[in-house]
């Protein structure tokens, strides 16, 4: 194109842009988080597996921006931490292990998502999953910035019966994990986790009085395992639509994902049906790749990224995840530019009309808005992927680079797992028109002038869609645990099997600097000796409870 012409048509994009957003503009913009927890890499449909249909997922993906070099912690906590302090888990001492039961670290005092978007006017919810510690009940949600909060206070629970189950010096303790704010939430037992965590955030929207921001965090227990003894659960009827997939606990799963994908529709028509979905911000994410074995082995998939949850290789840290927004001037694309789970505070900030400068100087987070709204290149030239000083790992993106040295916590982890859902069997294809009809997508052609469709979204899913180096390729995978200091260009090797350090040592050592200079900001880990015999649930009517705090056994004054 003539290189006037394109400035023309730039200027007009931006003047239009700038209009729209004048005339969406009731007020400062509704944001709604919607964060899978474990969910795979390649368990979603727009990611290029036909195995699990996600169509809600999906729409709202290829309508708005999916974010294909979004990175996050390699477990829960971290991710969680960062997502709502906006600074690096290290510097927090939150860089290692996620808090079991009876835990007493928290998360440290620090100014949240939370309460930066209350002190901007938002009504401020919580659903679901915290795992950011509860030793007293100045730790738990209700008093880290949210009004409400419905869910549980650990990393897990089981889907029916809200049981946490953790043994600890060969003693096995198991409390109810569910409350309304400081309430045990009994009534729930027996109702499928999804569904209560899906039917709770439907009615705060449609109670919400629209004129008033709201911030909407929805932290699913989906698709994390449940809790020992019964891992996967979903409802039978979900389950029995995945018969062609062969693997039992792969089947569950599959159902699970689906179970989520529903909730992602339900909340998108629920905005609709309110008037509330043109004046919104939705993203969604994963804290971390899926376990595809292990402790908490949900059967998930990864493919084709190397490694799995709590690893530093990609399967661990980057995330399947998109923002949708009608404020959003370029939306319909794919984008590969640096974004760190920190970025959404400082993001989000700015997105409700907040003063940028004012706030915490000392995040690591940065104001990706305009970026996002109008297609600029991201502020970010680097990612610290995290230092962990016990489990002697560290890894630090920089451009197209990643470094990446010391062990996995579990070395076994380091290889390639999880189905590639390629439907080498052909019992399933891809469904384009289920993605126009789904509930998203229904919604979305509501509040969009031009919503995408065939062929776009395969075309859009082929740019999503990561692949692996050619066989000739993949000269030296590297393993870091064995010492050795790995580096990769991730764009054209997203699989880290092409280690490249040898040939750019100038490269390597400005990476390690930097590691260096990161690593004396870090704070020891917080982590402790549990203090599970007094948090145990026998001494709280069989509830996880706060424990330092409490002056009775219903530990209500
Ligand atoms: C694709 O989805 C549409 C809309 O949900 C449905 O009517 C149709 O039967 C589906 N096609 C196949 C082959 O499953």
């Amino acid at each position: 194109m003539n290189l006037n012409i394109y400035v023309f048509f730039s200027a007009l994009i931006v003047i239009l842009g700038v209009l729209l957003n004048y005339v969406s503009s009731a007020g400062a913009p509704h944001i709604i988080i919607i964060l899978a927890d474990d969910l795979g890499w390649n368990d979603v449909g727009f990611h290029g597996s036909d195995q699990i249909p996600t169509p809600n997922i999906d729409a709202l993906a290829y309508n708005g921006v999916i974010l294909n070099s979004h990175y996050v912690q390699p477990t829960c906590t971290p991710s969680r931490a960062a997502l709502l302090t906006g600074k690096y888990p290290m510097r927090l001492g939150l860089q290692g292990k996620p808090f079991p039961p009876g835990q007493p670290a928290t998360l440290p005092s620090a100014k949240l998502m939370s309460d930066y978007l209350k002190e901007l006017g938002y009504s401020t919810r919580l659903v679901g999953k915290w795992h950011l510690g509860y030793t007293r009940w100045n730790d738990t949600p209700t008093y880290r910035g949210f009004d409400h909060h419905f869910g549980y206070l650990n990393g897990f629970t089981s889907y029916y019966d809200y049981l946490t189950t953790w043994t600890h010096r060969g003693v096995t303790y198991t409390g109810f994990d569910l409350r309304r704010d400081r309430d045990p939430a009994w009534e729930y037992q027996g109702q499928y986790a999804t569904d209560v965590f899906t039917q709770e955030a439907l009615t705060i929207i449609q109670a919400h009085d629209a004129n008033i921001p709201l911030f909407l965090y929805v932290s699913h227990l989906a698709v994390h395992a449940g809790n020992e003894g019964k891992l996967l659960e979903a409802p039978q009827e979900t389950i029995n639509n995945f018969r062609y997939i062969a693997d039992s606990n792969r089947r569950t799963y599959a159902a699970m994902v689906s179970k989520l994908d529903d909730s992602v529709g339900a909340i998108v028509e629920t905005l609709e049906q309110k008037g509330m979905l043109q004046n919104s911000v939705i993203v969604f994410l994963s804290d971390n790749g899926a376990p595809t074995m292990g402790m908490f082995s949900n059967w998930g998939s990864n493919y084709p990224l190397r490694g799995i949850k709590d690893t530093l290789f990609e399967g661990g840290i980057r995330s399947a995840s998109f923002v949708w927004s009608p404020l959003i001037v370029q939306n319909a694309r794919v984008s590969n530019e640096l974004i760190h789970i920190t970025d959404w505070l400082p993001t989000f900030y700015s997105a409700a009309g907040g003063d940028i400068s004012a706030i915490d100087p000392d995040l690591d987070g940065l104001d990706q808005w305009s970026s996002l709204v109008y297609d600029l290149p991201s502020p970010r030239a680097d990612i610290l992927l995290n230092i962990d000083e016990k489990d002697r790992n560290a890894a630090l993106r920089f451009n197209n680079w990643k470094l990446i040295v010391g062990p996995p916590s579990l070395q076994s982890n380091d290889g390639y797992f999880g189905e590639s859902g390629k439907n080498v069997q052909r019992l399933i294809t891809y469904n384009t028109s289920a993605i126009a009809y789904s509930p998203a997508g229904r919604s979305i052609a509501k509040v969009s002038f031009t919503p995408v469709l065939e062929p776009d979204y395969s075309i859009l899913r082929d740019q999503a869609t990561l692949r692996c180096l050619p066989e000739k390729g993949k000269r030296s995978s590297c393993d870091p645990s064995s010492g050795a200091v790995c580096l990769y260009d991730i764009p054209s090797d997203p699989c880290e099997e092409n280690n490249l350090a040898q040939y750019f040592p100038t490269i390597v050592r400005r990476m390690k600097r930097a590691l260096v200079e990161y690593r004396s900001g870090l704070t020891p880990q917080l982590n402790q000796d549990l203090d599970i015999e007094k948090d145990d649930p026998k001494l709280f009517q069989y509830t996880w409870n706060p424990w330092v705090d409490c002056v009775d056994v219903t530990c209500s004054a």
